[in-house]
């Protein structure tokens, strides 16, 4: 299986998030399969359309580390049954503008983490509708609502120690993996390789 480039996006700027530990064990428990970065967000200005013509460096940065990805992993706490401002930030830069989507046809996975028992459903579920909507094939199973979540699940590191979490979140981390090379394969059997979509793509531009 190809180790394919997976850009991380945390929903939590919060220097001991619950949702960070769980993107950093993902990271861990897949680094035979899956080359992840976290790509950060929190620096990312408030999206204005009026930028469109001319952004500002941040999401210039921000675009590009999508585009070079391979996936896309969305880590993230449910802020009052809903998804967090900051990432839908960062989700609507990446979508503009209009027509260079960066997300088109990334192959995704969506990840909640919650200390409250319902583990984000609803944060969960907002960012599919997204995702959805900009073209993105999402993981359906397994589903990813992490309730009960506390900081003592994770060692000093901040990953994961042995426990039904743990156990869940490899689980998890092997399907995203298996997910985004499925999606890979089955773009370049019915398209080419990415070299030979871009040929045609050049010879379409000087036809
Ligand atoms: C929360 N929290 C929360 N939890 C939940 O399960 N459902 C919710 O709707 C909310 N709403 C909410 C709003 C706001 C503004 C805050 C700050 C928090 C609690 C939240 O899950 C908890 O603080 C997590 O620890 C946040 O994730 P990180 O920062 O640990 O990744």
């Amino acid at each position: 299986m190809t180790r394919h480039r997976i850009a991380i996006l945390v929903g939590s700027l919060r220097k001991d998030s619950l949702n960070r530990k769980v993107a950093c064990s993902i990271c861990a428990f897949a680094s035979d399969k899956l080359d992840c970065k976290i790509v950060e967000i929190g620096n990312l200005p408030l999206y204005n359309q009026e930028y469109d013509g001319n952004s500002p460096a941040e999401y210039e940065r921000f675009r590009d580390e999508i585009r070079e990805a391979d996936g896309v992993l969305f880590v993230s706490p449910e802020y009052n049954r809903g998804i967090p401002g900051v990432l839908k930030n960062a989700i609507d830069i990446g979508s503009r503008p209009y027509g260079k989507s960066v997300w088109n046809g990334k192959a995704a996975a969506i990840v909640t983490a919650s200390p409250g028992a319902i583990g984000g459903f609803g944060a969960n579920h907002q960012i599919r509708q997204s995702c959805v909507f900009l073209n993105m094939p999402v993981m359906q199973q397994p589903e990813a609502y992490l309730g009960s979540v506390t900081d003592d699940q994770f060692d000093e590191d901040g990953c994961l120690k042995d426990g039904k979490l743990k156990e869940v979140v490899v689980k998890l981390a092997n399907a995203f993996a298996e997910w985004v090379d499925l999606i890979h394969r089955a773009r370049e059997h019915l398209y080419g390789t990415p070299e030979e979509r871009k040929e045609r793509r050049r010879e379409r531009a000087d036809a």
